[in-house]
């Protein structure tokens, strides 16, 4: 911090405006220490990140009558990035589907245009006794699930007809050749920048959308001769994710597969809490970790905010190109897991316990180590 030039110019390209979307439940306390760890990293770089906190979800209901109030989509379109907790609860569950947090969350990936949702799992050496599989199994995987987020079924027309034993429901799922191109290009993109390995995941052999999805993404193979390209069922993905999940290293998928997946590669990783997300498109990226809003857990600050501060971490890096620092805070959340301090569903008999803000200001202190080492003697100690 100290013995630095002053370069907090504020000039434009210095300032980023970030709006936050704290959400329900365990949402505030993830996102506030997500917010603190970008607050250091600006002040450290002499970056000006602006602040701006709006309502969604359910305390948007409460409070505007709406999950995605008319100024909060305003204030996202307008936005360099947006950070967002979670949304959901008990509170609102007897809503109908259309007028419930979730479909505040939905409208929001819509009108912002955002198509892609990238899910990294990477299951830490720190966290090989949390997996959910055997350490041999677990070790080195390292997963970025590209999920699709404006269509399928998610956005397939919803109805219900009829009442008790004559009661019908429905739910469309259908895809355009558009939409799986616009999401494979991109996962085309990230397998190039990473080993060259792609898995497309759909029910071809089942689903008229996915026989589709299926020849989209191999008619698109030929623009990318360096990328092995192979398909896999849903049902057996779920399968070789739990039995072999080294073998992946980029998936592409629809919505519906896509969020079945990556719960359940989390608990490859060790726990739901850890896993961050960038949705990804036409208007400003959003960065959210990918578990729910956990009622139970809300105000005790048991909360993990690892999801929450390494969605901060892709959105340095991701949006802003800021590697260096996105790196740093890793690398923070690393070393405090590595002197063993977890909150509660990270622990071990050997852990310190700690609560969401106790991690959180740990992480800090790490990072405020690595930045003043950094101003000593240079990037890479
Ligand atoms: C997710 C969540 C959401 C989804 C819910 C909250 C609507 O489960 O981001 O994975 O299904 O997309
Ligand atoms: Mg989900």
């Amino acid at each position: 911090m100290s013995g630095r030039p002053n370069r907090n110019s504020k000039s434009e390209e210095h300032t980023k405006t970030i709006v936050v979307l704290p959400g329900d439940g365990i949402g505030p306390e993830v996102t506030s220490a997500a917010v603190s760890l970008l607050k250091d990293c600006a002040a450290e770089t002499g970056r000006h990140f602006e602040f701006v906190e709006m309502p969604f979800g359910g305390n948007a209901i409460d409070r505007c009558g709406r999950p995605l109030p008319a100024e909060t989509l305003q204030a996202c379109s307008g936005a360099d990035a947006v950070l967002l907790g979670a949304v959901g609860g008990p509170k609102w569950d007897g809503l109908p589907l259309d007028r419930r947090p979730e479909s505040g969350l939905l409208a929001l990936r819509r009108e912002l245009g955002l198509f892609v949702n990238l899910r990294p799992i990477r299951v830490l050496t720190s966290l090989l006794g949390v997996s959910a599989l055997r350490p041999e199994l677990a070790r080195g995987v390292d997963i970025e699930i590209v999920r699709e987020l404006a269509g399928g079924i998610y956005f397939g027309e919803h109805s219900t007809e009829g009442a008790n034993g004559s009661a019908r429901a429905t739910d469309v799922e259908s895809y355009t050749a558009q939409e799986i191109e616009r999401v494979a290009l991109f996962a085309f993109d990230r397998a190039t920048r990473r080993t060259n390995k792609l898995v497309s995941v759909d029910k071809a052999n089942v689903l008229a959308s996915s026989v589709l999805w299926r020849r989209v993404v191999t008619q698109l193979s030929a623009n990318y001769p360096t990328v092995r390209l192979s398909h896999l069922y849903v049902d057996n993905t779920s399968l070789q994710l739990v039995v072999a999940p080294r073998q992946f290293d980029v998936i592409v998928t629809s919505n519906m597969f896509g969020d079945i997946l990556s719960d359940g590669a989390a608990g490859v990783a060790g726990s739901l809490g850890l896993i961050p997300s960038m949705s990804w498109g036409l208007g400003p990226s959003l960065y959210e970790p990918i578990h729910g809003s956990a009622p139970s857990l809300a105000g005790r600050d048991v909360a993990c905010p690892i999801g929450a501060i390494s969605s901060a971490a892709m959105m340095l890096r991701e949006s802003f190109g800021m590697e260096l620092e996105a790196a740093a805070i890793e690398s923070a959340v690393d070393r405090v897991l590595e002197s063993g301090a977890r909150t509660p569903d990270l622990a071990t008999p050997r852990s310190t316990v700690v609560g969401c803000s106790g991690f959180a200001g740990r992480a800090r202190e790490s990072l405020h180590e690595q930045f003043s080492l950094h101003e000593r003697y240079g990037w890479g100690v």
